[in-house]
């Protein structure tokens, strides 16, 4: 059967599709597919699997040209750029790579932390700008973790790791929102569930956001929920841009009461609201949180895994609905 990829991935999934006895077309352009070229180039390939990228937005036009499509497997954990709801009335199973990007993205996490709390970058480009002059006993003091309380909003794999590190490398003491209660992390890592959102944000020293983009948690951390933030305090976002209204954020880093924030997704990737680039309190990467060798080609066998288990007529391992 055929599978089209809308963009290259590390080889080691597509190899094992073919091993598996499929065809695998990959689109030739390096970049994002417009919404006209990925529907020409469905028309032209009429594949039986799909395999997307977060950047392409899946929607009843594009599943409308690709008939044959038995399963959309994306490349990613988080699948809101999928319509769940029309590829279930075409009996189309949606996959994702849940798993295998925990610790890239948990790592990542701790290293926004890190960098923020000690001004890292900023400290970087300060020396690069020929502006030290010597030691100095008030030079870019940043914030001690030890002892202090990092919320994680969205308490699942992702936010469990982080907050294992952080509690056991760094003895932050940890909070944390979620739908329920996990009584093995209260256990473990000492740490408090807390119900509301507010509460959280009001305690916490450094927020760190795991949540999936939804209706629900679309702009969660909005004028009045990111007001209850400490005076100082750092906020860290590798989980989705829409969870945060960026332009009521950029105001809270210019007037308070944020310290700082460093965030890995954007309201409108891969647009950044342009206050956010002339801040110094504001660290920015690229989407990159799950970006090490290791990690996109797990995930490259699990899209893969994915698609060879529905083409055989057998269970996906990893369906979301
Ligand atoms: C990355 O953002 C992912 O959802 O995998
Ligand atoms: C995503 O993989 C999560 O559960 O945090």
């Amino acid at each position: 059967m055929k599978v089209f990829i809308t963009r290259n991935i590390p080889d080691i999934g597509p190899e094992k599709i073919k091993k598996a006895g499929h065809e695998v077309i990959i689109s030739k352009k390096d970049g994002v597919l417009t919404k006209s070229e990925l529907i020409e180039q469905l028309k032209v390939e009429k594949p039986d699997a799909l395999i997307c990228l977060l950047t392409d937005k899946i929607d009843a036009e594009i599943l409308d040209v690709a008939p044959n499509c038995k399963v959309v497997a994306n490349y990613a954990v988080g699948f809101d750029n999928i319509d769940i709801s029309e590829a279930k009335n075409r009996n189309i199973v949606v996959t994702n790579t849940p798993g295998v990007l925990t610790e890239a993205v948990a790592e990542h996490t701790v290293a926004l932390i890190l960098a923020l709390a000690r001004r890292i970058v900023e400290s970087d480009q300060f020396l690069r700008q020929g502006k030290y002059e010597g030691w100095d006993p008030m030079l870019l003091l940043g914030l001690e973790l030890e002892n202090k309380i990092l919320g994680i909003v969205g308490c699942g794999r992702i936010g469990e790791r982080v907050a294992n590190i952080m509690h056991k490398g760094f003895k932050m003491n940890i909070l944390y929102y979620d739908q329920k209660q996990n009584q093995s992390l209260d256990t473990d890592l000492n740490a408090e569930f807390v119900s509301n959102v507010n509460e959280l944000l009001h305690k916490s020293d450094v927020v760190s956001i795991h949540l999936p983009a939804t209706e629900k948690t679309r702009h969660l951390l909005n004028r009045e929920t990111l007001a209850n933030m400490k005076v100082g305090s750092l906020l860290i976002n590798t989980s989705r841009g829409s969870i945060i209204d960026e332009k009521v954020l950029t105001e809270m880093l210019k007037s308070g009461p944020l310290g700082g924030a460093a965030l890995d997704v954007f309201e409108n990737e891969p647009d950044v609201h342009p206050d956010l680039l002339s801040l110094s309190n504001v660290i920015i990467t690229p989407h990159t949180a799950s970006a090490t060798k290791e990690s996109r080609d797990r995930m490259s066998v699990v899209v893969a895994d994915n698609v060879i288990s529905v083409l055989n007529g057998e269970k996906p391992i990893n369906s979301v609905l």
